[in-house]
């Protein structure tokens, strides 16, 4: 077993997020448009030497945002310094990490649409005008002092782009990108570079069909990978698409690649809600799941691949969804499906 190896199994998945992380624009697969804007923006800032722009990047959890936010700085040769929106309660918290940057550093904030209002609009002036406008004192003989700061390149994450107020969202002068879901062969291919890193033997067609599985997702994949060798290893049996199956299926997997609160989802709209509409908040309640998790993990994943739709009035199970749990639609659903 390797360092890395070891490292991998004694620490949490965010070390195997970190380990399997691709370090250069070429291991980084798929997401062709977004990596040619970014490199793009990245060059004629380097040509013109400017601070890049402020880039938000936005799509569902695991699609490689925080990788990408790697790449970029490397890129630039700069550092980067993470934190992330639930990090920052105040604004004293903001102000101390922007004005502990060194110039040309990039600053990466997860999970920006967690930040609170009044700390946004401390960030407005940040991103605009490079300054730092700090309230000292409180009632009549409190003052503003503005603090200029060293040029930074802010680059924002989020799941949940909705949640962003407007004139944050348009602060992002580099640009807004978002994440698409990664096609089987991506997959596959980033499952080929893991497997080679993790040291894991497993052929052409049990990959595949991991990936098959992996919701599009290149960290599902590497999950999925990984108990699927472990599956492997504590039954003494070889890494066979056999194997594989008999791990995913344990995992409750289901060949669309769903997990177990996905069909949940579908069952409970088709059996209780005669397919819907239903609102989120119902969808939560009756599930006992965080309505940010549905709406975040479950539900982009099951508009995807088509097996439900968003309505103004909730959501829909469509006429795939039924077919994938073997139900039949009810005939006047049926009609409006068509
Ligand atoms: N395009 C890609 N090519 C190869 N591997 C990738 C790619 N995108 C993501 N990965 C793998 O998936 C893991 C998760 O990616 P990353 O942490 O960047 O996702 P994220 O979008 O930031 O997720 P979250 O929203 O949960 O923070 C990475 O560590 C990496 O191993
Ligand atoms: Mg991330």
């Amino acid at each position: 077993m390797t360092d890395k190896d070891q490292e991998i199994i004694e620490k949490s998945p965010r070390s195997l997020d970190q380990a399997l992380r691709p370090d250069s624009w070429a291991e980084y697969v798929g997401q062709e448009a977004i990596k040619e804007n970014l490199r793009i923006l990245l060059q004629a800032a380097k040509g013109r030497n400017h601070q890049p722009e402020h880039v938000l990047l936005y799509g569902p959890p695991g699609l490689g945002k925080t990788t990408l936010a790697h790449l970029m700085a490397k890129e630039i040769g700069a550092n980067l310094r993470s934190t992330s929106g639930p990090a920052i309660e105040r604004v004293g918290d903001l102000a101390a990490i922007v004005t502990n940057l060194s110039p040309g550093d990039v600053l990466f904030i997860d999970e920006i649409h967690r930040l609170n209002r009044t700390i946004e609009e401390v960030l407005y002036p940040a991103m605009e005008a490079g300054v730092l406008d700090i309230v000292i004192g409180k009632g009549p003989s409190a003052r503003t002092v503005q603090l200029e700061l060293p040029p930074f390149t802010l680059i924002a994450a989020t799941t949940r782009i909705s949640m962003l107020s407007a004139p944050l969202r348009s602060r992002f002068s580099g640009g807004t990108f978002r994440l698409q879901y990664y096609t089987d062969d991506e997959i596959a291919e980033i499952l080929r570079r893991s497997a080679k890193i993790l040291k894991i033997g497993i052929d052409i067609d049990s990959l595949k069909e991991v990936s098959r599985r992996s919701r599009s997702t290149p960290r599902t994949a590497n999950y999925l990978l990984k108990r699927a060798r472990d599956f492997a290893a504590v039954n003494e049996a070889t890494l066979d698409l056999k194997t594989v199956k008999r791990a995913l299926a344990l995992l409750e997997i289901d060949e669309g690649g769903l997990n177990q609160t996905d069909r949940d989802i579908l069952t409970l709209l088709i059996e209780k809600f005669n397919g819907g509409p239903v609102g989120l908040k119902t969808i939560a309640a009756a599930l006992s799941e965080e309505e940010a998790t549905i709406e975040e993990v479950n539900e982009p994943y099951l508009m995807q691949t088509g097996l439900i739709e968003r309505t103004p009035r909730g959501r829909t199970v469509t006429k795939k969804g039924y077919e994938h749990m073997g139900a039949d639609a009810p005939r006047t659903q049926e009609k409006l499906l068509q």
